[in-house]
């Protein structure tokens, strides 16, 4: 009898502790904070995107970079004149995601901004596609405000693939990152794709002639991306045969792909020009820890740019217009 009535309280407390944590869970957010609840509902929805999921990586750098973390980079104009239609963003994707983010989370939240669902998308997909290696704090709803508008010439402030050490190291300077972080945040081209255009230039037989690109892999960039519908191919040469809606993993491979040759874009083979660079790879090719841990803080740093231009109050209701 005393047995029995010991199992019955026993239930009692299971079923109360099932309450407490599911209220916990439906729990709307304390004002400020991305929580637990919201990171699982983003991660799902990055998981089931996958194959877009380097998209967000690359989509938080070009938001936050142009005038702070402010979705801007979502807006639509009619004129074509917007951030999203300067060659600087070609290729982007994933923002129909984005969107489908922001009405999750807005489901819960109502303070949540199309610029948030952007830095919860870039940290959920290093969370995914770093095989939960990479995870770094970010602000809560409503720290990243719509902006109002968007503008092609300010997609200026983005880097482009041609550029060499000078280049990169006064591009990040002007946002108050280092050349360090140069090397730290390159190393996302771990993962996603590139098409032609940003890289054509370093298909010419003077630039392997100059040992600026290993010599087969040139060759075979060039067949490849030819051979491709969308003239892309994958970022990291270890995933060059794969399927084009190959992810690829997030991890230091970009450095060992580096010092052997075999990166896409003048940005990635001039970090072997300076010598503090070169030695910075080698240490993040020795050691994903020390790279896991460095770009986490980067990307954090990344995510809290504070908007720059006019913003709206409330968030945007479509991501693609102001309201
Ligand atoms: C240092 C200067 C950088 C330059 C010049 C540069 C340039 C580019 C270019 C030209 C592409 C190819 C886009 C396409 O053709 O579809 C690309 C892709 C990509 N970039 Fe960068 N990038 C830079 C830094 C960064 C940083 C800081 C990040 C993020 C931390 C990043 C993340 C990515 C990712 C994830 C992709 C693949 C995108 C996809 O698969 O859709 N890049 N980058
Ligand atoms: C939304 O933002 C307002 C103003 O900052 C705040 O008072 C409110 O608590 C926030 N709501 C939630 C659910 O966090
Ligand atoms: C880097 O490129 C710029 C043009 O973008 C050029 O003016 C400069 O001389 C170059 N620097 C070096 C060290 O090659």
């Amino acid at each position: 009898m005393a047995e029995r009535n010991n199992k019955g309280s026993l239930l009692v407390l299971v079923a109360l502790a099932v309450v407490v944590l599911l209220a916990a869970q439906v729990k709307p957010a304390v004002a400020g904070d991305y929580t637990t609840y919201m990171q699982n509902k983003v991660r799902d929805i990055v998981k089931a995107n996958r194959a877009v999921a380097p998209g967000f990586i690359r989509l938080v750098f070009h938001d936050c970079w142009v005038k702070g973390c402010d979705g801007s980079v979502l807006l639509e104009r009619a004129d074509k004149q917007a951030e999203m239609d300067a060659p600087q963003n070609g290729g982007i994707r994933g923002l129909d995601v984005i969107q489908t983010i922001k009405d999750a989370l807005a489901a819960f939240d109502k303070n949540v901004t199309c610029a948030d669902a952007v830095v919860y998308a870039a940290r959920e997909a290093c969370y995914v596609l770093s095989d939960k290696k990479i995870e770094y704090a970010v602000d809560g709803p409503g720290s990243h405000k719509d902006a109002l508008t968007s503008s092609m010439a300010d997609a200026g402030a983005l880097p482009p693939p041609f550029a060499n050490f000078t280049d990169l190291v006064a591009n990040f300077n002007a946002k108050g990152f280092t050349a360090r972080d140069v090397v730290v945040l390159s190393g996302a081209h771990a993962v996603g794709q590139a098409h032609r255009p940003t890289f054509e230039s370093r298909l010419d037989k003077s630039v392997s002639g100059r040992g600026e690109i290993n010599g087969w892999y040139q060759g075979e960039v060039d067949r490849v991306s030819n051979a491709s519908p969308t003239k892309a191919v994958h970022n990291n040469v270890r995933d060059l045969y794969k399927a084009e809606a190959e992810p690829g993993v997030l991890d230091n491979g970009y450095y060992k792909a580096n010092l052997q040759n075999t990166v896409l874009f003048n940005s990635d083979w001039t970090l072997r020009t300076d010598t503090a660079a070169a030695s910075e790879m080698q240490q993040y090719k020795d050691s994903a820890a020390t790279w896991y841990a460095l770009f986490g803080e980067a990307m954090a740093r990344l995510s809290r740019l504070p908007a720059e231009g006019a913003t709206l109050a409330v968030p945007r209701t479509k991501c693609s217009t102001a309201n």
